[in-house]
């Protein structure tokens, strides 16, 4: 009880105040009467050597954190029984030889900053130093967070296996896996698990130090577990209950961390860790990059292999089934019997069960009237729901898993590989996120005696991995990254080119032991055009989505929360009101001061549906969507619908004026013919309302029919790569419905059959849920005063009249209220994407849209038994427009 006191009280004070001062910070001085204590903890003599003790902790710590002010320390060591070759191999890591330094900086400051080059011992020996020091005496733990599961799984069993302790001791945990113990003292752990923890404890009292691992790759949870631990470290220290916060980083830009006041009003000390880094000769491709890097690269290990001296190679990829494929096709040229058989791991059916998808389709029965805004798709509870989290790793396999298209298969066998010697076996593995941990931990033992190590991974080994004997890197030069598309908010991932910071950090993998070489498939020139340092994933993401995320963790005031690279805050506040109108947050109350109910407005908690909503990968509107689309089987159609409407415009231009004669009547006899092809597929959905909506539903179902041609898309006016787009994100959001909402089994039925009349219903109250905020009503011609309004449509958003678009299946029939995806100014301002809904549906599916009036006398109220409410009839009007809206009725 009284744990949950000081977290609630926690979290209001650091919800209210943004900044911590210096009287918030002054922690009285703690004995750990329960240790032993001695005043010096002994270093053992083998550490530290003589020259390097000295470095001094920058002054301007000491000088602005008086000595009384400083947080007291568990002064203990505890001896680990490391062997005699651990020892020796520890012992050649830079990073001992700044043990002293590093320590009394974090004796001293509850912030530290602590960057070296890869490999240099952070991620392995920092925890271990803590360890020795004390800092997991007692009940208190030491978490290190990774915003890489391989990492966090490899890294704590190598800990483990250094510290010559049971995995009791130096766990992990990721999100559906773990062996953290009650014993447990040094945890590894995703940044995902640990905002978790956050949510439940928000002091988080097990822990003593939290480390914070690659805080270089500005990992958008890495971001937001940096602002919030910068509040609760000092909160811990002010409440006497000391605790530690390290930030750690490769060398590259920092000054986020360092020079950013709002995070840290006390510039914590930076410390770095020299390393020895052998040369690394870079050689550029000469040819233009070629699409096919797959190919490129596998052509340059097979010269590698069999033209250069021993040494292992590295190769870099951008996801699991390319570093597959590769694999395959490198066992298969370079054979090597133990393990040229070994299966392509990961390659699991993403399409699901396709009896289970029928079954489930056969039970819905359609008695419904109407969607239930409260029957939407939550997560499973049952499974992993402690432990969800969101690393980079996750969505990057589990949406991108049936984007991948194998390349190499087809070409297999044609290679040169098949003319080399077979007496050089190639020691080919795998290494991606989602590698199995015992598969993963293959790449740090050396290969069989007269192998060749060839390690094909992602990213992963960027930073996170150091694997040992690597002389040659082979680097595509491309990462595979998550874009938001700013209008409609949809995220996907694609391959792009790298930064030249992480070009240079792939390079320097060749260096560690030895002289290295690394090959890039691309010209210097292209190198010259990467950016210099990829983005803070913060910046390039929209913020409804990012703020939904955050009340999702219980950040409610997000518009004072400290983010190391803030966005903007109009942006934050924009989204705050969307997220409210779309039923996401929870109303602000409407009377009080002006000032508490403007603090108020941008404090909202989440509800249920904003939960349920924060679980999918897209834009909030479509989110909302897809959440309540389980209802009366409308998922498939919902996916779709989403797809679509992302991808946006999906019919070639055909306005456009012609160059010549020829073309003048090939655009017109397209036109007409995708006049024809829209009221086709518009069909019986079309006419019953769904409008525009269905013709997408259509179009994509037909095309699929066809087989997804060119050829098809052509004659039908379609645009071939919107069509492409389409089956893709209908596949990457399959796989999202089914992770969610596990009762979908769903799977991804190209040719959809059309929804029946009543699901054409359920589809356009969706749209309404969805799409709330893009509400329009026709302006009936008893109305018109001005010409300009004629056939024209108010919206509540704009002053001036909106029409529906000509190239609209609803253009001619004028509904009383219609939804809209978009609107686009020509001429005039014109709504494209629309459906028809009916009025009585607003005030029951937008409520926060509407004032309800008093009880009306009839019907008059009336009382049920079941909920024991009063019910009755309230007029409603619709907020802003004041539009009269049917009665509703409510409790
Ligand atoms: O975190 P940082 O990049 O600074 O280095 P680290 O991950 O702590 O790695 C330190 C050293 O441990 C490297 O030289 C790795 O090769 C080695 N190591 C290993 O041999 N086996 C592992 N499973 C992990 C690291
Ligand atoms: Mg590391």
């Amino acid at each position: 009880e009284e744990e949950e006191e000081r977290n609630s009280e926690a979290k209001s004070e650091s919800s209210t105040t943004s900044s911590s001062s210096d009287e918030e910070e002054g922690p009285p001085d703690r004995v750990d009467t329960d240790q032993e204590r001695c005043d010096k903890p002994p270093l053992q003599s083998e550490r530290a050597p003589p020259e390097k003790k000295a470095a001094p902790i920058p002054d301007r710590t000491a000088a602005s954190l008086p000595a009384e002010k400083i947080p007291s320390e568990p002064a203990v060591f505890i001896p680990v029984d490391r062997t005699a070759e651990i020892q020796e191999a520890r012992l050649k890591l830079p990073i001992l030889a700044e043990e002293q330094v590093i320590m009394e900086a974090i004796r001293e400051n509850m912030f530290v900053i602590l960057c070296g080059e890869t490999g240099s011992g952070k991620t392995t020996q920092l925890p271990q130093f803590l360890y020795e020091a004390g800092y997991a005496s007692g009940d208190s733990i030491i978490g290190i967070t990774e915003p890489r599961r391989v990492a966090a799984v490899t890294m704590s069993q190598r800990v483990c296996k250094e510290m010559n302790l049971s995995d009791r001791i130096v766990s992990y945990q990721i999100r559906y896996e773990g062996n953290v113990t009650k014993d447990t003292k040094i945890k590894f752990m995703t940044d995902g698990v640990l905002l978790k923890e956050i949510q439940k404890d928000f002091l988080l009292m097990k822990y003593k130090v939290i480390i914070i691992d690659e805080a270089h790759e500005r990992s958008v949870y890495t971001d937001i577990l940096i602002g919030l631990l910068s509040r609760i470290v000092p909160l811990r220290n002010k409440k006497g209950l000391p605790m530690k916060l390290i930030v750690m980083s490769a060398t590259l830009r920092i000054e986020d961390f360092t020079q950013n006041t709002r995070l840290f009003p006390i510039t914590p000390p930076d410390i770095k860790v020299d390393s020895r880094q052998f040369p690394v000769t870079v050689h550029f491709n000469k040819r233009t990059p070629l699409d096919d890097y797959t190919g490129e690269a596998y052509r340059k290990i097979s010269k590698i292999h069999r033209m250069l001296p021993a040494g292992g190679i590295l190769v870099f990829l951008t996801g699991q089934a390319e570093v597959n494929s590769l694999c395959r096709r490198l066992r298969k040229a370079f054979p090597f019997r133990p393990h040229c058989k070994a299966p392509a791991e990961g390659e699991e059916d993403t399409v699901g069960d396709v009896k289970k998808f029928k079954k489930a389709k056969q039970k819905k029965t359609l008695t419904m009237p109407r969607i239930d805004l409260d029957n939407y798709s939550t997560l499973p509870v049952d499974e992993g729901d402690e432990d969800r989290e969101a690393g980079i790793d996750d969505e990057e396999e589990q949406l991108g898993s049936d984007l991948d298209l194998d390349l190499g298969e087809e070409e297999e066998g044609a290679g040169e590989g098949d003319k080399s010697d077979p007496s050089l076996p190639l020691y080919v593995l795998p290494l991606y996120s989602l590698l199995a941990p015992e598969k993963q931990a293959k790449v740090f033992r050396p290969p069989p005696p007269g192998t060749r190590l060839c390690v094909v991974a992602t990213n992963v080994a960027e930073t996170s991995l150091t694997i040992p004997g690597i002389k040659y890197v082979v680097d595509s030069g491309r990462v595979k990254r998550r874009f938001y598309d700013r209008v409609t908010g949809v995220s996907s991932f694609r391959v792009t080119w790298t930064s030249q910071a992480s070009a240079d950090q792939r390079a320097g993998r060749a260096g560690r032991t030895e002289p290295g070489h690394c090959y890039r498939l691309y010209s210097s020139a292209v190198f010259g055009d990467f950016e210099k340092f990829s983005p803070a994933e913060i910046t390039r993401r929209p913020v409804d989505d990012l703020v939904l995320q955050m009340k999702d963790l219980n950040i409610d005031k997000v518009i004072n929360f400290p983010f190391p690279t803030p966005p903007s805050s109009e942006a934050l506040m924009a989204a705050e009101e969307l997220l409210l109108s779309l039923g996401a947050l929870e109303e602000p109350p409407k009377h009080g001061r002006l000032k508490e109910l403007e603090r108020a407005k941008l404090s909202c908690p989440i509800t249920p549906l904003g939960r349920a909503m924060a679980a999918f990968p897209v834009a909030p509107r479509y989110a909302k969507m897809l959440a309540l689309g389980k209802q009366q089987a409308c998922l498939p159609y919902v996916i779709t619908l989403v797809s679509a409407m992302t991808v946006r415009e999906i019919f070639q231009e055909l306005d456009r004026p012609a160059v010549s004669d020829e073309e003048k009547d090939k655009l017109t006899g397209k036109r007409a013919r995708v006049v024809q092809m829209k009221r086709i597929w518009a069909g019986q959905g079309g006419a019953l309302g769904l409008g525009d909506l269905m013709v997408m539903l259509g179009a994509v179902g037909a095309c699929e029919y066809a087989g997804c041609t060119p050829k098809f898309c052509e004659d039908n006016g379609l645009r071939y790569k919107a069509m492409v787009e389409i089956r893709r994100l209908r596949g990457q959001l399959t796989t999202a419905v089914n992770a969610v909402c596990s009762e979908a089994g769903l799977f991804v039925d190209p040719k959809m059959k059309p929804p029946m009349d009543s699901q054409v219903t359920f589809l356009r109250q969706i749209a309404l849920a969805g799409l709330g905020d893009h509400l329009a009503r026709r302006v009936q011609p008893e109305e018109v005063l001005d010409p300009k309004w004629r056939n024209a449509y108010k919206t509540p958003l704009l002053d001036d009249p909106v029409f529906i678009h000509p190239s609209s299946v609803l253009f001619k029939k004028l509904p009383d209220f219609v939804v809209y995806q978009e609107v686009v100014e020509t001429t005039k301002m014109y709504m494209k994407g629309v459906s028809a809904v009916e009025p009585e549906w607003v005030p029951v599916l937008l409520p926060q849209y509407c004032h309800f009036g008093k009880p009306l006398e009839t019907p008059g109220p009336r009382y049920c038994s079941e909920t024991g409410r009063v019910r009755c009839h309230r007029e409603s009007t619709f907020y802003r427009v004041g539009w009269q809206l049917p009665a509703v009725e409510l409790d």
